[in-house]
């Protein structure tokens, strides 16, 4: 059991607002795979657009999404009322209002709160919504789009004038999913914070672009699609920037955190926790390889948990950050890489990196010297035969 927020929560697992939470269907499937809650799919009183599902899909690395369809009001609302029927999940409201009033925010958090959601969480994160409009058009574009989503996310007054007219609006929880497109998220988070937020939500999901067709003119890789915005990336490429969003916020906010961004295995869902998060959410893994995925998560974490002796997923969230400091204010561990002979299969693997001129190959053996090693590691991890380790001197 974990308190976010003054909610409980059965274990850390939300599935992220997505098309994976859409549905009722998908809604049932995340509480039998063993999710927690849920942050249902985007909201908007009447969406600016009606986007199709379209994504490029990168395997292994990312995917992006930059057309969607989102929910209208009252198709959310029927959405948390069949919810509320037929689990026990517990519910963030993901809702944006894509307006330069505050009406509309005010409008959508009473709606959701009085058909039973336990958490509103804010989006100033979706890129397809004002972002993909101002990086085409540059910063003096005037459009509706442009106070929706991510451009909210990145203005630290129209986040705290949000953040206070939600606060002013309901008397449950809100949570503010903020852009990763932003020099510094912990001002943003900051900012959020002074206004009264109760927690924030952050996945390393930076706007990106797809590969291109070098071989038809550019055309990017999108699948039914003809062309491409700025779209809201997921998946492993995000995973390290989420660590350090989350980290960042911890450390310059007080607010409780819910981490995402590329969380495939349990052991990167508790590696998000020890950065700071107390909550995590997991979009692209699912898609990608289905329910299943989750249901590893949630056991691994369990067991995990078990094993370590911990009674409680707090004791976890935050342990790693007591290694966060400045450059400066490292000290490097003289050291080398190291072979052992018998392991080593003579691939020469070792020897390619550029910057390094340590390693030799002698009689199909690699030979580190240790006066030449820089330290790096990167021949650690190239060796397929675990041959090498890193040694303090
Ligand atoms: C197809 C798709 C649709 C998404 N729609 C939303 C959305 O409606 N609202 C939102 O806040 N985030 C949305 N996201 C972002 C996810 O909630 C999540 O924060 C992000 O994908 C990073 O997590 P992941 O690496 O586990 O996918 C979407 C992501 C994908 C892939
Ligand atoms: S640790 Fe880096 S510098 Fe040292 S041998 Fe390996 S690749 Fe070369
Ligand atoms: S990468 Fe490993 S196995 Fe290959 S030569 Fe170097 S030490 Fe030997």
């Amino acid at each position: 059991m974990i308190q976010y927020c003054g909610v409980d929560f059965k274990n850390p697992m939300v599935i992220a607002s997505s098309p994976l939470t859409s549905k009722i269907e998908h809604l049932v499937d995340a509480e039998k795979a063993g999710a927690a809650a849920v942050s249902t799919k985007l909201t908007f009183i009447k969406q600016p657009f009606y986007g199709k599902l379209r994504m490029h899909t990168y395997l292994k690395n990312g995917s992006i999404i930059c057309y969607d369809r989102r929910n209208d009001l009252d198709e959310s609302l029927k959405l948390i009322d069949e919810a509320k029927k037929r689990t026990s999940l517990k519910l963030f409201a993901n809702i944006t209002h894509d307006g330069t009033d505050l009406d509309g925010w005010r409008l959508l958090a009473q709606k959701h709160e009085e058909a039973g959601v336990d958490l509103i969480e804010a989006n100033m994160v979706c890129p397809n919504v004002g972002l993909s409009t101002k990086n085409i058009q540059g910063s003096d574009a005037i459009s509706a789009h442009e106070h929706g989503g991510a451009v909210t996310g990145q203005n630290p007054e129209r986040i705290a004038d949000i953040v206070k007219v939600l606060k002013d609006s309901v008397k449950i929880p809100v949570v503010v999913k903020l852009t990763p497109n932003v020099a510094d998220i912990g001002v943003t988070a900051k900012a959020a914070e002074a206004a009264g937020a109760d927690g924030v939500c952050v996945a390393g999901a930076q706007s990106s672009l797809p590969l291109v067709d070098i071989y038809n003119q550019g055309k990017p890789q999108y699948h039914l699609l003809n062309g491409v915005a700025h779209g809201s990336l997921g998946g492993p490429a995000t995973k390290l920037m989420g660590f350090s969003l989350v980290a960042n916020i911890a450390k310059k906010a007080g607010l409780p955190i819910v981490g995402g961004g590329g969380l495939e295995t349990w052991q990167d869902s508790i590696m998000m926790m020890m950065w700071g998060a107390q909550l995590v959410t997991v979009c692209t893994a699912a898609m990608w390889y289905g329910w299943e995925n989750i249901s590893k998560q949630v056991e691994g974490m369990e067991k995990y948990l078990e094993k370590m002796g911990y009674t409680d997923y707090s004791q976890i969230t935050g342990q790693s950050l007591q290694y966060l400091r400045s450059s400066k204010d490292l000290d490097a561990i003289n050291g080398w890489a190291a072979v052992e002979e018998e392991k080593c299969i003579g691939c020469g693997k070792c020897e390619k990196p550029a910057h390094c001129n340590a390693v030799t190959m002698v009689n199909k053996k690699a030979i580190i010297d240790p006066v030449k090693c820089l330290g790096c590691g990167i021949c650690e991890a190239l060796c397929p035969t675990k041959a090498i380790t890193m040694q303090m001197a």
